[in-house]
């Protein structure tokens, strides 16, 4: 990957709210093609880099350079091209209630495209058969299970088939069997779309599954940036508390993790 292009480029980002920091000179290179997930703990600001990334947040200072336009210097107008290119499944499913699936998913394309609603039927119906979901179009998102709800969210992400897709913890509150559904499908589209992709997530299980490159923010800073084999092997203090949990030797034993 060495000669690979730089897709995504965070330069020196701050952003806080109030007098609380929480983006304190962020720094990081996405590669065209890759999957690189950002992990850290809760409440650092993953969430925040995601938002901001899509202009959803307006950064305090720095830069953020996707597929070559600026984003903290655009307006909305020009933003709105931007973010057609930009998939977003977010940490709560955040699909409207009182739409139903077929509206929920095909809502990118009304805002985004002319396409009309016969057109928009058979895209959605593709898109919810390329997340295993097909014939729910009618349905209400309370009618569905959390896992469904995620592959609703992941249809609507991707039905603009975007080059870039943001995934905030796409495996969280999932049973193990259902999150490995959900890894499996995100490895599948990544082959099928050939996307960029930045996954936010605890779920190292789910990180070494999907991603190619690690990277950890921590006080408000990227710290480090590992392929995902230097991450398991890392002896940073940091990285090894995060892959323990902060477990003693002994209560790593007795838990049995994997990862150690
Ligand atoms: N819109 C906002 N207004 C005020 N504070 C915010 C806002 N969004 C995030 N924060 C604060 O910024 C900090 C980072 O939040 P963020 O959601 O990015 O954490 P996270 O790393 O995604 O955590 P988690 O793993 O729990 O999802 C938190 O202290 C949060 O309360
Ligand atoms: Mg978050």
């Amino acid at each position: 990957m060495t000669d690979a292009e730089v897709i995504i480029e965070y330069q020196d980002v701050h952003k806080g709210f109030g007098e609380l920091v929480v983006l304190n000179g962020v720094n990081l290179e996405v590669l065209r093609g890759e999957t690189l997930t950002i992990v850290g703990r809760s409440g650092i600001g993953k969430s925040v880099m995601l938002k901001t990334l899509t202009g959803l947040l307006p950064v305090d200072s720095g830069h953020i350079i996707v597929d070559g336009d600026d984003v903290t210097t655009l307006g909305e107008d020009e933003l709105r091209r931007v973010r057609r290119k930009i998939g977003m499944l977010f940490q709560s499913a955040a699909l409207f209630d009182s739409m139903t699936i077929f509206e929920n998913v095909a809502y990118p394309l009304r805002e985004h495209t002319d396409f009309d609603e016969a057109k928009q039927l058979e895209v959605v119906r593709e898109t919810l058969a390329m997340v295993d979901l097909p014939g729910v179009e009618d349905q209400y998102p309370d009618e569905l299970s959390g896992g469904m709800q995620k592959r609703v969210g992941l249809a609507r992400a991707i039905v603009l088939r975007p080059p870039i897709i943001l995934y905030d913890e796409p495996t969280t509150g999932l049973d193990p069997i259902t999150a490995n559904v959900i890894s499996r499908l995100i490895k599948r589209l990544q082959k099928r779309l050939e996307v960029t992709s930045i996954v936010v997530t605890h779920d190292l299980e789910h990180a070494f599954m999907v991603t190619d490159r690690i990277a950890m923010l921590h006080g408000g800073k990227i710290i480090s940036v590992m392929r995902v084999d230097e991450f398991r092997r890392s002896r940073d203090a940091r990285v090894r508390e995060f892959v323990t949990g902060g477990l003693t030797e002994e209560e790593l034993q007795s838990v049995g993790r994997l990862f150690t």
